[in-house]
């Protein structure tokens, strides 16, 4: 038996053609056409008016967090349980970082703790659908309307997904995509910014693109970033995009097969399938094992390893950062349910294009590891 990778690019059909085009017209860099054909169609898929392709997903919340011109001393309300690319470019603007914890069933921030935190300095609420389930929308949309600050939605890992059939990437002033190698749709790396608003679109352009002016192109009022996706990536994107709704078929099919395999599984929580407002996309399928059966994910992880199969852990949660601690920022903050998710969490092999005997395999490998019952001590 070969060793399962926790994932693997899938292609759709189109993705060498439409590269083979970009070469043989000459047009490999962001002047390209692919990267607007690519905007343009992704923006319509989510429903937004206004696609901004960037070099990456985290790429793309630092230009939606600076063409919201958020200052220095503003408070932005942000999972604990997520990636530092939602967290260091506010850290770097000087903005404050206010956490909230997870959900222990969805493992998406738990909407409920978000009013508490809202102050008079609040201007934004970061959502971060997380691992493939949409959060909760309409009582933050409620909340933002309420107070008068912005919606941020970060749906890198949500792509094709949809919340009371609402696509995800249409919420919010502003949301932002990755197009990483693991996601639904992948131009290798590369990111988007979607909105609706024509002004804050044509700032995150300026932004991607080091703020050139039109008519004094190296004569700078603001500073921005080289930013800018090209055109090989974008190709490779829009090829992805043509197959989204068999990407996301494929891969609802592996979590229903995972639910089915691992359900009889004791002291191990399996993600939800789906909640009142959403079907649950399966970016990922991710394991909580119960600590007082199973030691630490992430010797739960060696053991699977043994037998071929690749996992990765959880996030670690951004409050117990070394690179935030050490600067002093978060130290009283305490959210134990990230805490835990983040110790005894994984996620298995979860690419679109696994064969079924490597899917068995996955099964075969983790029903062995949780019959085994593996104690830490
Ligand atoms: C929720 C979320 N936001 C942002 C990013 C950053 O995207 P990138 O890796 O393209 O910079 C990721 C990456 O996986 C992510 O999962």
């Amino acid at each position: 038996m070969s060793f399962v990778p926790v994932s693997s690019p899938h292609f759709c059909g189109n993705e060498k053609r439409y590269l083979q085009e970009c070469i043989e017209s000459g047009w490999v860099s962001s002047e390209g056409p692919f990267v607007s054909r690519f905007e343009a169609a992704f923006a319509d898929k989510c429903d937004r008016k206004h696609g901004v392709a960037v070099s990456s997903g985290s790429a793309a919340l630092e230009v939606a967090f600076s063409a919201l011109k958020i200052q220095p001393g503003d408070e932005v309300i942000v999972p604990t349980f997520t990636i530092i690319s939602c967290v260091a470019p506010l850290v770097r603007m000087g903005a404050k970082v206010v956490f909230v914890d997870s959900r222990p069933d969805t493992w998406c921030m738990d909407i409920a703790q978000v009013e508490a935190k809202v102050t008079p300095r609040t201007v934004a609420i970061l959502a971060v659908h997380t691992y493939g389930l949409p959060v909760d929308m309409n009582p933050l949309i409620e909340l933002t309307e309420k107070y008068g600050i912005a919606l941020i939605e970060d749906a890198a890992e949500s792509i094709g997904d949809h919340y009371r059939g609402r696509a995800c990437g249409s919420f919010g002033v502003i949301s932002t995509i990755s197009f990483y190698a693991n996601k639904h749709v992948s131009s290798g790396e590369g990111g988007m910014v979607l909105t609706n608003d024509a002004e804050l679109a044509e700032r995150c352009r300026s932004l991607r693109n080091l703020c050139f002016q039109r008519e004094k192109r190296f004569y700078h009022e603001e500073l921005g970033w080289n930013y800018r996706m090209s055109n090989l990536q974008a190709a490779m994107g829009l090829a992805q995009l043509e197959g989204l709704s068999e990407t996301s078929r494929l891969k609802r099919a592996l979590g229903t097969r995972y639910q089915q395999a691992f359900k009889a599984l004791s002291g191990i929580q399996l993600p939800v399938d789906e909640t009142e407002y959403a079907n649950n996309g399966y970016w990922v399928f991710g394991l909580i094992f119960d600590p007082d059966t199973f030691p630490e994910a992430d010797q739960v992880a060696k053991q699977l390893k043994q037998l071929d199969i690749g996992t990765r852990p959880f996030f670690y949660p951004m409050h117990l950062q070394p690179v935030f601690n050490e600067a002093g920022l978060f130290l009283h903050d305490r959210f134990p349910v990230s805490e835990h998710l983040s110790t005894q969490g994984l996620y298995i092999p979860s690419g679109a294009s696994m064969s079924d005997e490597q899917i068995q395999q996955v099964c075969d490998a983790v029903t062995q590891v949780a019959n085994a019952g593996v104690h830490s001590s």
